[in-house]
């Protein structure tokens, strides 16, 4: 080839099958440490819109990834149904993004996400009013007295019905690594696996 696309040598990213097990790695690894950056998702929604949710659970075997949620905030109205996922780790120079089908976790599903989750967490379900209502002064939408506290796992369970855990199921994953040598790309699919040109 004299077009000089190949002329620059490649990193070594590893096969595409050792890829796909390095993203299940790192979003497995991110659900158990605050500190990994793929622990925070961008989550699109098809309206469009984005917004920053936390990576609670990723199951590699089911090929789903878990984001909890109050059900009546906008968001909610787009399960079931199309969303996508954005990841970036700045230190390992990796995007990835992934597309899929959600759906609301079923209520067992739903019952365990909740009880694992920390109390300081739950406290957010107990928002009197749905994110995103429009308020006369500035407001943290929670009940007085629990301000600088968590609620017990009595007062808690009455935000439970506000509680959502949306499952994606990663249909397309879209692996991209960023080096100076040059970019690497690849893309899995229901097809199948590729390298794309970055
Ligand atoms: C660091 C960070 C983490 C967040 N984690 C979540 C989350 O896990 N779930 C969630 O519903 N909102 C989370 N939010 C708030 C959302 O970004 C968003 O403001 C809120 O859910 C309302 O979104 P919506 O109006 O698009 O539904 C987080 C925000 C930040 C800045």
């Amino acid at each position: 080839m004299k077009d000089g696309t190949d002329a620059q040598p490649l990193p070594t990213p590893g096969s595409l099958d050792d890829i796909w097990e390095s993203v299940w790695d790192g979003l497995e690894q991110a659900v158990a440490s605050h500190r990994h950056p793929w622990r925070l998702a961008a989550l699109a929604t098809p309206q469009p819109d984005v917004r920053n949710v936390v990576l609670r659970h990723a199951d590699r075997w089911a090929g789903t990834l878990c984001f909890h949620t109050d059900l009546r905030s906008p968001k909610a109205t787009f399960v079931p149904g199309p969303l996508a996922a954005l990841f970036y780790d700045p230190s390992e120079k990796v995007q990835v993004r992934v597309q899929g089908q959600a759906e609301w976790a079923d209520e067992a599903a739903r019952r365990a996400r909740w009880t694992s989750s920390r109390l300081s967490s739950r406290k957010c379900y107990l928002a009197p009013v749905a994110p995103g209502t429009p308020s006369d002064k500035p407001t943290v939408n929670l009940p007085s007295d629990l301000s600088g506290r968590d609620p017990t796992d009595e007062e808690a369970e009455h935000g439970y019905p506000y509680f959502g855990a949306i499952v994606l199921k990663v249909a397309t994953l879209d692996w991209l690594k960023l080096a100076y040598s040059g970019h690497i790309r690849a893309r899995f699919t229901p097809e199948g696996a590729t390298w794309v040109a970055p």
